[in-house]
């Protein structure tokens, strides 16, 4: 009942001529039944929701304000993403986490803001390497759904990213079996606080040095539903192969 989801996160990379890659893109993503999704910078999501339009590739942004308008030099509002073309925002990133100082209620806000600007949140969480050192994964990921997902999200559908902090841009990934446990207890939390249907209905995606060589190996883990993918999403070479091996799943 889940459609499963490749997710790009751009991160701070992109110009204009990195909207050939979103072209590039757009064949393999219409010959698979999976969603994908790329966030590239604020800048770029207009130009990249124009080259995306027509083809099976939808837009988001990689954050938002949590209030709706206002004297907030320099931020961007969930509608004005909607405005620009995308249809989902990626919230509680974990380098927003660490270079913003942003915790599990201010992600909350920024995820209520995106449900009701009709914006999909793709909300992160993960450990550090000392949390995963010290036994702590499962308190510190509790905690972190806990908080930052709203209360109620009115049947809106959310995603959430699994991105232990120590796997991204790292090369490391954790095994299988560390996936599976991390995965499994975000599904029973969800059921715990939302009800069985919604836990079911939500895709939890691993993200953390997903590659074109490992995506199989994560995908057919239980509970995987898709990847959020920071650097091999950047081009349409390495990106198109990871969608293809989720689709296979
Ligand atoms: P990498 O795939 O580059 O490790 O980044 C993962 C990530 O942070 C996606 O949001």
């Amino acid at each position: 009942m889940r459609r499963k989801l490749a997710a790009g996160n751009w991160k701070m990379h992109g110009l204009g001529e990195s909207l050939a890659q979103i072209a590039e893109l757009a064949g393999p993503a219409a010959s698979v039944d999976c969603d994908v999704l790329i966030c590239p910078p604020a800048t770029l999501i207009e130009r990249a929701a124009r080259a995306a339009m027509g083809s099976a590739i939808a837009i988001g942004g990689q954050d938002c304000h949590a209030r709706e308008t206002g004297a907030h030099t320099g931020e961007i509002s969930a509608a004005m993403l909607r405005d620009a073309g995308a249809t989902a925002v990626i919230l509680g990133h974990s380098e927003r986490r660490a270079d913003r100082a942003e915790d599990n209620r201010a992600v909350r806000g920024k995820a209520r803001a995106a449900l009701a600007a009709g914006l999909m949140p793709v909300i992160c969480l993960g450990e550090t390497l000392e949390d995963r050192e010290a036994d702590n994964t499962l308190d510190i990921i509790a905690g972190q759904l806990a908080g930052s997902v709203p209360e109620d999200p009115a049947g809106k559908p959310i995603v959430i990213a699994y991105e232990p902090v120590w796997a991204i841009g790292s090369g490391l990934t954790p095994s299988p079996d560390q996936i599976a446990r991390v995965h499994g207890f975000l599904r029973d939390r969800l059921a715990h606080r939302f009800g069985r249907s919604m836990a079911e209905a939500t895709r939890l995606l691993y993200g953390g040095s997903v590659k074109p060589e490992n995506a199989a190996t994560i995908f057919a883990v239980a509970d995987v539903d898709g990847a959020l993918v920071g650097g091999a999403s950047l081009t349409a070479r390495d990106f198109a192969p990871i969608i293809a091996a989720l689709d296979a799943a």
